[in-house]
């Protein structure tokens, strides 16, 4: 862990410039005393370059907190594009309605607070996203991949964090339910015929962890 967190400031320091507005939206999530689950910087700027590479101009995130990810991603989008985030506490979506409007987003960005599953389905009028970032409560990761591809296209990519959760995920004696809910996830992905699908594991500032990718065909 010490390594992989050594690393990953050697690279920070290589790849990932000073960045004022995420650094106060880390401090602010620390100050309101959000739990510091964002995904790690490498992470969210792959976010944003997985997004450009699709071109993305809507995009959907299930599970914002503070809207780290949510800055990384949004800051993907043209002027005209659009992101909405799903959020079931209303505390972590006032304080990621701050964040976003200290990074001059909050043109682009839509906060919706209620539990995902509620506010899905209110979703169809702006479908098709583009690009599907899958982040909250882990028990319901099997509905949001139905819902996600209710509201893709062909050519939308989802991502799903946390499916490794330091090896638990193959570890068949670990049954707690957000390890559950994303080996169904999993299950899911794997019988879709829509989707072409792949899982990478990930070491660094958060530990061992790891994402599923998906694209549409
Ligand atoms: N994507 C964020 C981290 C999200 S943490 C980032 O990387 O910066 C997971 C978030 O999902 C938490 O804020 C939690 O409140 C939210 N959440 C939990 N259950 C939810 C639900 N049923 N619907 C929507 N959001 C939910
Ligand atoms: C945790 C990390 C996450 O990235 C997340 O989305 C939820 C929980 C965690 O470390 O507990
Ligand atoms: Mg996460």
């Amino acid at each position: 862990m010490d390594d992989w967190k050594r690393v990953d400031s050697y690279l920070a320091g290589k790849l990932l410039p000073e960045d004022p507005v995420l650094d106060a939206a880390l401090a602010a999530n620390a100050s309101a005393g959000l739990p510091a689950i964002d995904v790690s910087r490498a992470h969210g700027k792959l976010l944003h370059i997985l997004a450009r590479m699709n071109g993305a101009r809507r995009i959907l995130e299930i599970g914002t907190l503070g809207g780290y990810s949510t800055i990384w991603l949004a800051r993907a989008l043209p002027p005209e594009g659009r992101l909405v985030t799903l959020e079931y506490a209303a505390h972590h979506a006032e304080v990621a309605r701050a964040n976003v409007a200290r990074a001059g987003l909050s043109d682009r960005v839509e906060i919706r607070v209620g539990a995902a599953l509620d506010s899905l389905p209110e979703l169809k009028a702006l479908a098709p996203f583009d690009f599907i970032f899958i982040d909250a409560d882990k028990e319901n990761n099997a509905a949001y991949l139905d819902w996600a591809l209710r509201l893709a296209r062909s050519g939308t990519v989802i991502v799903c964090d946390n499916v490794v959760r330091a090896g638990r995920i193959a570890d068949d004696s670990a049954s707690d339910p957000a390890l559950q809910g994303t080996r169904k996830f999993l299950d899911r992905l794997a019988v879709e015929p829509r989707l072409t699908a792949t899982a990478v594991q990930t070491v660094g500032d958060k530990g061992w962890d790891g994402f599923a990718i998906a694209i549409v065909d």
